[in-house]
């Protein structure tokens, strides 16, 4: 009897290991981590930018610069292909907060790229030329990352 449980047992450990294996090796979780990744250093980046504009830190005119710098560089990133179809919210629950719109009402999503990269060119021209130069275009910034979360991320 205790034999046959533990054979059950080893055998049930089995599939949840296969099943662990499985999801690891579906590459569209590979995809979702890297552009949540992506999306995580434009935080990292923009996070102080914010709090520096409001003076919640110390302005810094080289980290200013170099942060703004750091979005710049991040436009240069590549990560469409992360982007693929089939990877929504819907598909994915719990794992990505993307929208199906994304893809639905593509290529509207775009707008709202071009909108992030005018306001991190425009930032980044200034960003390390003082907090009141920061601040005159900090705010754009802002709400170009908001306009795409509102109408493409997943509200929590
Ligand atoms: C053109 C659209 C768009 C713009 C612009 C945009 N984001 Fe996102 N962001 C998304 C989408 C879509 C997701 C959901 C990604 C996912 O879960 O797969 C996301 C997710 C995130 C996340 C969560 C990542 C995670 O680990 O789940 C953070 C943080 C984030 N964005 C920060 C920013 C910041 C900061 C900016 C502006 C500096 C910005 N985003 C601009 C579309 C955008």
């Amino acid at each position: 009897m205790l034999h046959k449980l533990v054979m059950f047992l080893g055998a049930l450990a089995v599939i949840f290991s296969a099943q662990a294996v499985a999801a690891d090796k579906d590459p569209n979780l590979g995809l979702i981590k890297a552009r949540q990744g992506h999306m995580q250093v434009r935080a990292y980046s923009a996070g102080p930018l914010f709090a520096m504009s409001k003076g919640n830190i110390p302005y810094d005119a080289e980290t200013a610069a170099k942060l703004a710098n750091n979005l710049m560089l991040l436009l240069q990133v590549d990560v469409g292909s992360a982007w693929a179809p089939g990877t929504d919210n819907e598909k994915y629950p719990g794992k990505t907060t993307a929208l199906p719109e994304i893809w639905s009402t593509y290529p509207a999503i775009a707008e709202a790229g071009k909108k992030y990269k005018a306001a991190v060119e425009e930032l980044a021209a200034v960003a390390g030329d003082g907090q009141s130069a920061l601040r005159s275009k900090i705010g754009a910034l802002g709400k170009s990352c908001k306009g795409c979360h509102d109408n493409y991320r997943e509200k929590k």
